[in-house]
């Protein structure tokens, strides 16, 4: 079986988010199940030096963007034995961001073309490609309108991702003939006509032979209005193409009995948890004590992520006796108000407003209650690591939040965290409150703490989904 997967970030090369963690471990748990797998990203300058270093330089080709003719050079890395191919060319790609500029519209199609048109240069024929995200909505496109009378291109079948539908790639009409070679007969309802403008989200929606997205819960939230950012009626349509398939971690890269950042424990001796907890109050300028609940967030400081409620009640947590923790960039608004309440509330709060592998690590090791109370989430990562590290995880119960963490329930003794169901931000205060005193009670603690540990939330069942998703494909059913 041989897969492409073709994406615009991948760990440990690139990544701005969840989605760059699952192109890194997605392929590796594939390859573990013996198919041939291959992944395709832009070369950005972001890529680490180490890493750029000992890419080997396959060939040059040029690539068709509407009239223009752009050098596009194809270089590989095989890392952990998997073979990345990274896309060459620093017009588009040797920028200080993997994103956010005028031509971006410019730069992805050159990438899904350029993506179509190395396969018989690299001499790998994929069964299937399976796309990811918006970036790469318009390979499926081309593929169906430009390519499939060529013999090489004939029964490739295609799968995209959706991984967050909030961020579509909506450009003007105009880029159909400019940047994708497509005639006004592509500007249709059918198409890929959004309002007035195009969708790459939409062109990958229409012409891939399949969907997914990232929790069974998410993937039937989009079909509705208010998770739907207007394609509800589209994925309506095309529900029963549509499946949802959990994410999984790393469980390597995450193990506080390997972790080399954090003092190792496990699901039977994790009292060596509290070690984590004073180091970090140590080192973060946080009262020293082992009793107070320590509540973390690690996020991006984004609508999505439900930063509003937080921050609406922050006074009232804080009125509960707990400490905080936030690591993470985003808005500036939140990361000013987070910096502003923890000048108000020092050696109570502590605010990193930046991104670092290590101090997340500690982070999770050391807090005792993860906080994300997202407004929508597609999958979600940060509460699968936390149950790992025995930080139970207080969610709202949307998208991947709720196929992942079930409420603590006395009476059964089941449960890995605590949900609450509205987006209200005194309902999360309640189930703040609810898990602080329950925090009181050691034994019950302790007893939630190994249940959250004990949870497998590894690439081993969702890559075998994936398998059989491809194999269904190739079948043709
Ligand atoms: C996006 C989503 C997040 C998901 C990740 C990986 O970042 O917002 O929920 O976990 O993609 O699929």
């Amino acid at each position: 079986m041989k897969i492409l997967l073709v994406a615009a970030e991948a760990y440990p090369f690139a990544k701005r988010g969840g989605l760059g963690d699952v192109i890194g471990s997605l392929p590796l748990a594939l390859k573990d199940k013996g198919v041939d797998v291959r992944v395709v990203i832009p070369k950005y300058l972001d890529i680490p030096s180490n890493y750029r270093s000992k890419m080997e330089k396959l060939r040059s080709i040029n690539v068709k963007v509407g009239w223009r003719n752009q050098y596009c050079g194809i270089e590989k890395l095989e890392y952990k034995g998997v073979r990345f191919y990274f896309i060459d060319n620093e017009y588009y790609f040797y920028r200080d961001n993997l994103y956010g500029y005028y031509d971006e519209a410019e730069r992805f199609a050159f990438f899904n073309r350029a993506t179509l048109e190395i396969l018989p240069i690299i001499d790998f024929k994929p069964d299937v490609i399976h796309c990811h995200d918006w970036h790469t909505g318009m390979v499926s496109v081309l593929l169906d309108s430009q390519y499939r009378e060529k013999e090489f291109y004939k029964d490739i079948k295609t799968l995209y991702t959706i991984h967050n539908l909030k961020y579509q790639g909506v450009f003007s009409r105009e880029i159909l003939g400019d940047l994708l070679d497509l005639s006004e007969s592509y500007f249709t309802e059918k198409k890929l006509k959004f309002y007035d403008a195009v969708s790459f989200m939409k062109g990958g929606i229409v012409y891939s032979d399949v969907i997914t997205t990232v929790s069974k819960t998410y993937a039937n939230e989009i079909q509705t209005k208010y998770f739907g950012e207007q394609l509800h009626g589209l994925l309506k349509e095309k529900r029963n193409d549509l499946r949802g398939i959990l994410n999984g971690i790393d469980i390597d890269k995450y193990n506080p009995r390997t972790d080399k950042y954090i003092e190792q424990y496990n699901a039977r001796n994790f009292k060596i948890k509290l070690k984590n907890k004073t180091a970090l109050q140590e080192e973060l300028g946080l009262e020293i004590n082992k009793n107070v609940p320590l509540i973390s967030i690690i996020s991006r400081l984004v609508l999505q992520k439900g930063i509003d409620l937080i921050l609406a009640v922050l006074d009232e947590i804080m009125s509960l006796g707990v400490q905080l923790v936030v690591l993470g960039t985003g808005d500036r608004k939140y990361e000013y108000l987070f910096q502003e309440a923890g000048e108000r509330y020092r050696g109570r709060i502590s605010t990193n407003i930046m991104f670092d592998e290590e101090l997340a690590h500690k982070i999770y090791a050391a807090s005792d209650i993860f906080l994300m109370p997202s407004l929508f989430e597609p999958c979600g990562l940060g509460q699968m690591i936390a149950l790992r590290y025995g930080s139970l995880p207080i969610v709202r119960e949307t998208g991947g939040l709720k196929d992942t963490i079930t409420s603590y329930n006395e009476f059964t003794g089941e449960g890995n965290g605590f949900t609450f169901s509205d987006y209200n931000a005194h309902d999360m205060l309640f189930t703040i409150n609810r898990a602080v005193g329950l925090y009181k009670n050691k034994k019950t603690w302790n007893k939630i703490v190994q249940n959250a540990m004990r949870c497998d939330n590894s690439w081993e069942n969702s890559a075998s989904e994936y398998i059989n998703l491809y194999e269904k494909l190739m079948l043709g059913d």
